[in-house]
């Protein structure tokens, strides 16, 4: 799977953040027609997603077209106009049921039939950010065209009726739920937006936290967050070392018969070493070692 550690929004009818995203390095760029977009510019965002996809060469940043919620009556026209450019992946907001998915699934798989692409190769990524999405994880995150689940937090806020606070204590059911939910079907696990773009600390602090939590990655929506974001989901050298360390001894005090032992003072067993071997996936997937 690839690498979606910062996924940027771009609002999809604006040429000119088109063209800056893709010279910024963001592992995903995702064209928005959903709330980026205001209302009476909804037919503008999809032609200029199209002419984009079309004309733009995005280098190794992951194409994804965030279409309207299904039920919106927007959605069947955005899919339908951003599927023959083919994009990487269609990202659907506020997803609830697993017919949506497979709503969507369908008229992917007939468009990747009816041009010849491999079936399957146009990924889904879903917004988990009402109520309802967050009871109906559990069928919702089996699709098998999903690679990655997004915790939408403004979203979810305003349906359950919390007022956002700074800690986020409010959200964090439905933040570790999503996590939870990624980690029991293999998916990718994307973090809230930190919505006060110019507060850069802030976005380091709430990128570590989502990181702590078991997320791989963030939402992000201006060009100063990216390679922050891509840092706070990269393990830095201190933690690859101690990894590389602790599996080391592990290997050895197997071969010598003990399961638990003592390493700088503190119990190292299995769960440790599962946690490690994590910290290095995610140091491979970044391309860190
Ligand atoms: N992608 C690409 N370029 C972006 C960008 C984005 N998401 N956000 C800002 N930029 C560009 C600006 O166009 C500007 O470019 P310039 O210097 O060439 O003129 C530069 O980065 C600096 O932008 P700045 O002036 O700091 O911000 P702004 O006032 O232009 O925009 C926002 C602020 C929040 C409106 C803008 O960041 C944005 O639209 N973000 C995405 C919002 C979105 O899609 N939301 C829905 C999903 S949550
Ligand atoms: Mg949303």
């Amino acid at each position: 799977m690839r690498t979606r550690r910062a996924l940027l929004y771009v609002p999809g009818n604006d040429r000119h953040k088109i063209e800056k995203a893709i010279t910024l390095g963001a592992d995903c760029i995702c064209l928005d027609m959903e709330d980026g977009v205001a209302l009476n510019r909804k037919a503008e965002a999809r032609a200029t997603i199209t002419k984009a996809l079309r004309e733009l060469d995005f280098g190794r940043s992951e194409k994804l077209a965030r279409i309207n919620a299904v039920g919106s009556g927007l959605e069947k026209d955005d899919i339908d106009a951003v599927l023959p450019y083919r994009p990487d992946g269609i990202v659907i907001p506020k997803i609830e049921t697993l017919e949506q998915i497979q709503w969507a699934s369908e008229i992917i798989e007939a468009a990747e039939l009816a041009h010849g692409w491999p079936v399957n190769s146009i990924r889904l990524i879903v917004d988990v950010e009402t109520a309802k999405g967050v009871l109906n994880l559990k069928e919702i995150a089996a699709h098998p065209r999903l690679d990655a689940l997004i915790f939408g937090a403004e979203d979810f806020a305003a349906d359950i009726g919390a007022v956002r606070t700074p800690e986020a204590w409010e959200v964090f059911y439905a933040r570790s739920a999503v996590v939870t939910a990624c980690a029991a079907y293999g998916l990718q696990a994307i973090d809230m937006v930190t919505i006060d773009f110019k507060d850069i600390e802030k976005i380091r602090q709430e990128a570590l936290f989502g990181a702590r939590l078991g997320y791989t990655g963030k939402q992000i929506i201006h060009p100063n967050q990216v390679a922050l974001v891509q840092e706070a989901f990269t393990p830095d050298d201190e933690s690859v070392a101690h990894a590389k360390r602790l599996i080391a001894a592990f290997e050895a005090q197997q071969a010598k018969g003990s399961g638990a032992f003592a390493l700088d003072g503190k119990m190292i067993d299995l769960p440790l070493v599962k946690a490690a071997e994590r910290v290095l996936e995610r140091a491979r997937a970044a391309h860190k070692i």
